[in-house]
């Protein structure tokens, strides 16, 4: 017998399916249904909110509010299937382990409750809880069958919690901050706290949240890490990571309902150099931008300094040290040529076992050439 861990995936995939995501089609054929889904006047009325969406006329809310059903709503998700597969998968992993039963279990932002209902399948010993600013959505998920440990409820969570709801032990999030999307003149930050606000007010003390939210940039990380941690949250660094599809990464940040410091700077650089170094190759950064984060780093601890000869002949003045959570080798040339080597010290494992692929007999490593302008 398979054990329920190893098919979590298929399983997950034939739950999305049944739910009225749809799979293997282009985004032609996912218009089409939608289309049919809503009927031609619905459907012009959901083009023209789009189109005013991205004109920064209307909100992601105007677009929401014209979905009446789980699986209309289900439909127009079908676009971002894998990233919200991929998503649903690392959120699913982090509650498997260690949530136990009688926790209550909150879905942040949960639409019509596709993931609200997987978590209450997975958990039938937790109270699971999923919440929506969109009654519309709410109402869709009421009316869709579901595990009886399911709930769902209205609730803006840049609004006071209802008393109705309690303080869960484990909050998760899938996209349920539509980052940007506000007439409030605030900055970054500052939304970033509102939101993380309410969470903490529905959180237990050292109640876990796992967040994946469309985070573009390390700039835009600081200030969502920042505002959580003035709303009373902790990142959790090590159980904090990228859920990666093709093409795209998002943060997935962890945090604990506790009160620190934010992070060091540098930690988060630690953090975001995960999606950085995975993306290239070599792992490292070259010149201007070796030059910047060298720079960047602030204080150094400098273990070894010398001239070093590459092995394509150029001799550089090398640097090895640590600073605060990075590992360091930096070379420099009198041309102007800069090379980083990094090792974000949160991510050691990890870069180690990655380093066993670097073969230097495969035909993509003897391929590497370095201009020689440098
Ligand atoms: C992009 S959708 C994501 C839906 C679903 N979690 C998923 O991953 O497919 C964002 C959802 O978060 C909800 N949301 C955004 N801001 C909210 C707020 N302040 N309070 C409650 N729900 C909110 C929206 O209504 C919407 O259902």
């Amino acid at each position: 017998m398979t054990s329920p861990e190893l098919d979590v995936a298929p399983r997950m995939r034939r739950h999305f399916e049944q739910g009225g995501v749809l799979f293997d089609r282009s985004s032609e054929e996912i218009d089409k249904a939608i289309k049919q889904l809503l009927g031609k006047r619905r459907f012009r009325e959901f083009s023209q909110t789009q189109d005013a969406r991205a004109e920064g006329e209307a909100r992601s809310a105007d677009i929401y509010a014209l979905f009446q059903t789980a699986h209309e709503w289900n439909a127009l998700f079908s676009g971002q299937l894998e990233a919200m597969l991929a998503v649903a998968l690392w959120l699913d992993g982090k509650l498997r382990y260690t949530t136990p039963p009688g926790s209550q279990i909150c879905e942040l932002g949960c639409g019509a409750g596709l993931l609200t209902n997987w978590l209450a399948g997975e958990h039938p010993e937790c109270r699971v809880v999923g919440v929506d600013a969109m009654p519309n959505l709410i109402a869709a998920a009421q009316r869709e069958p579901g595990p009886a440990n399911r709930e769902f409820a209205l609730w803006d969570y840049t609004q006071p919690k209802p008393d109705s709801l309690p303080r869960f032990d484990r909050l998760v999030c899938s996209f349920g901050i539509d980052l940007g999307d506000d007439p409030v003149k605030e900055t970054k930050e500052e939304f970033a706290q509102r939101h993380f606000r309410g969470w903490r007010e529905a959180a237990q003390d050292n109640a876990h949240l796992c967040t994946v939210l469309r985070i573009p940039d390390l700039e835009t990380c600081r200030a969502v890490v920042a505002g959580a941690h003035a709303a009373g949250w902790s990142l959790v660094v090590s159980e904090s990571d990228f859920v990666t599809i093709p093409g795209e990464r998002f943060p997935a940040l962890s945090f604990v309902a506790r009160k620190s410091p934010a992070p060091h700077p540098d930690v988060l650089r630690s953090l975001w150099l995960k999606k950085e170094i995975k993306d290239r190759f070599p792992r490292a950064l070259l010149n201007e931008e070796a030059k910047a984060f060298f720079e960047a780093l602030g204080d150094k601890q400098i273990l070894e300094s010398g001239p070093e000869i590459h092995y394509w002949g150029m001799t550089t003045t090398t640097v090895i040290g640590t600073a605060h959570v990075f590992g360091f080798s930096y070379s420099t040339s009198p041309k102007g040529f800069a090379r980083l080597e990094i090792v974000p010290l949160a991510d050691v494992d990890q870069l180690s076992l990655e380093f066993d692929w670097l073969d230097p007999t495969e035909p993509s490593f003897r391929g590497f050439r370095v201009d020689d302008s440098w």
